[in-house]
């Protein structure tokens, strides 16, 4: 039934279409999406399924170039989710509940950056298609230093730059971007962290999003012993949002999910 003929659309409908930037189509851009679809394991493609979903929820996510990390295939998918769940009358929509995150952690970051002057470093750990370095004007002193895998970041950095050439809406936002290859399951990522410029005597604040639950229990416990221990002036450890703090949200942007 085609809603819209009868007057009664909901805007999240409408707000919800799927439009495809032309820019997904271009060689470049082609190629790295065919390297992330038939390279990547599962780790690594989450990051462009979180991208998706911000590209998707776009009311209430400004993130302009989410689409164009998220690419074609993450896009489609969720979309061909969020209608089935529509269709289904389900409690919870696809893609919701990580839009929800990134405002919260958006929330979180800003007020911890401002209750420290307004500069800081920024550790994102596990940043796949992050693009808060970008987004967030919160962080225009502070210097931001984005840990993934090696694929993970030169893909994200290859599209980036793809988007610069066409595109004039792209511009840092913080004092410094670091890239930092590494896993931080191994121990050497706070190394490679301090070679990179990070100096563990500066406020630190920590964004573990979406990133816990791809670690063990042993491996989550030692990155956060390592942030604990040796960065002795870490000011906020974000690791995860908490239950409330996730139907605060829920009741404050998505009033239609009650
Ligand atoms: C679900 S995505 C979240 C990405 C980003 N934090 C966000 O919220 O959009 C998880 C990310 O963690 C990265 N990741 C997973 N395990 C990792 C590890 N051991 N070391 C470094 N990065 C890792 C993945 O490559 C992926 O980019």
């Amino acid at each position: 039934m085609d809603r819209s003929k009868q007057g009664n659309a909901s805007p999240e409908d409408h707000e919800l279409e799927l439009t495809l930037p032309n820019l997904l189509f271009t060689k470049t851009v082609r190629e790295l999406y065919a390297k992330i679809v038939n390279e990547w394991d599962f780790l690594r493609k989450s990051a462009c399924q979180t991208a998706a979903a911000r590209a998707l929820w776009k009311h209430v996510i400004h993130d302009p170039l989410a689409h164009v990390l998220a690419g074609e295939t993450y896009l489609i998918n969720l979309h061909e989710k969020i209608k089935k769940d529509r269709h289904n009358n389900a409690r919870e929509i696809s893609g919701v509940i990580l839009a929800v995150r990134t405002l919260w952690f958006d929330s979180k970051i800003e007020a911890v950056v401002d209750s420290l002057g307004g500069a800081a470093q920024v550790v994102l750990l596990g940043a796949g298609m992050d693009l808060r370095a970008y987004r967030l004007s919160c962080l225009k002193e502070s210097d931001v230093f984005e840990v993934d895998f090696p694929e993970v970041l030169q893909v994200k950095a290859a599209l980036l730059e793809e988007t610069l050439e066409s595109t004039e809406h792209l511009w840092l936002m913080e004092k410094s971007l670091t890239r930092v290859a590494a896993d931080i399951r191994e121990n050497d990522w706070v190394e490679k962290l301090q070679t990179s410029g990070f100096v563990p005597e500066k406020n630190t604040v920590w964004i573990l999003e979406g990133i816990i639950y791809y670690l063990s229990n042993s491996q989550a416990m030692q990155v956060l012993k390592i942030v604990g221990e040796k960065c002795t002036l870490t000011h906020s450890s974000l690791s995860r949002f908490h239950e409330q703090s996730i139907n605060n949200a829920l009741k404050c942007y998505f009033p239609f999910l009650q």
